[in-house]
């Protein structure tokens, strides 16, 4: 069996994380959510009081942190949390889940510096295969010869109601409306971006889950995985 690599991106609120974790549970894969890391640094940025425009000093602190994701307690997983996240040793999964973080990553995530020193974890931390990876640039910039790459979307009032939800369970006290503006703002910066913005690769699958839900989709993925595992084998096959 060839272990797959599977890029799932796609713009805030799209399912990314509930699908790319679904799959992974589903084929014994890894997990692992590439804006944990962006958030995880924002948030030490925000402690730090370093200002987000401040090139030269958020590339030292990219550089001086350390960022490690790990799978979630069952208590964790309960809660909603796909990947426990470590900064610098210290345990911040629940933290770098608010609106505030969020916007933060997203400025940070301009920065080309970062992106260098982020991308190249995300490489490493992938390399063996047998992983499901989701993000904003997975399929263009972290893994571009992954064998299976989607672009998952979905209407922004239905994102914005998604998010909307996972704040409220979380007793963060924002209206449909604040929300909504947020999701698109950050996606505009996102998409807009000098560097890495979220495009689809030209070799992604779209798949629209505006009317789909989470099981549904990471279904159809599990499916179109196990094509291109035939696939592989196939070719590994006529190369002997
Ligand atoms: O996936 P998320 O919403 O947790 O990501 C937070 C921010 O991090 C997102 O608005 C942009 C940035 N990000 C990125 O630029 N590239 C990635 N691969 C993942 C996230």
């Amino acid at each position: 069996m060839s272990k797959l690599t599977i890029t799932i991106d796609g713009p805030a609120g799209s399912g990314k994380s509930s699908v790319a974790r679904r799959v992974a549970a589903l084929l014994g894969y890894s997990y692992l959510d590439s804006g944990a890391m962006y958030r995880a640094l924002a948030l030490k940025a925000l402690e730090r009081k370093v200002a987000l425009d401040d090139q030269a000093r958020i590339e030292a602190l990219a550089k001086e942190t350390h960022i490690a994701l790990k799978p979630p307690t069952p208590d964790l997983e309960a809660a909603g949390a796909k990947n426990r996240v470590f900064l610098d040793g210290k345990e911040v999964t629940r933290e770098i889940r608010t609106a505030e973080v969020a916007q933060a990553a997203s400025q940070l995530a301009t920065v080309a510096a970062v992106r260098r020193v982020l991308v190249a974890e995300q490489q490493r931390a992938g390399a063996g295969g047998s992983v499901v990876m989701e993000g904003r640039d997975i399929g263009t910039v972290v893994f571009p010869n992954a064998e299976l790459k989607i672009f998952l979307d979905a209407s922004p009032e239905v994102r914005a109601e998604r998010r909307w939800k996972e704040h409220q369970e979380k007793g963060d006290r924002m209206t449909v409306a604040e929300v909504f503006d947020e999701v698109i703002e950050r996606d505009k910066r996102d998409r807009e971006r000098k560097v890495s913005p979220l495009i689809r690769a030209a070799d992604a699958v779209l798949v629209d889950n505006s009317a789909m839900g989470i099981e549904e989709t990471a279904r159809l993925i599990v499916l179109l995985a196990s094509e291109r595992q035939k696939e592989a084998t196939a070719s590994a096959g006529k190369k002997v």
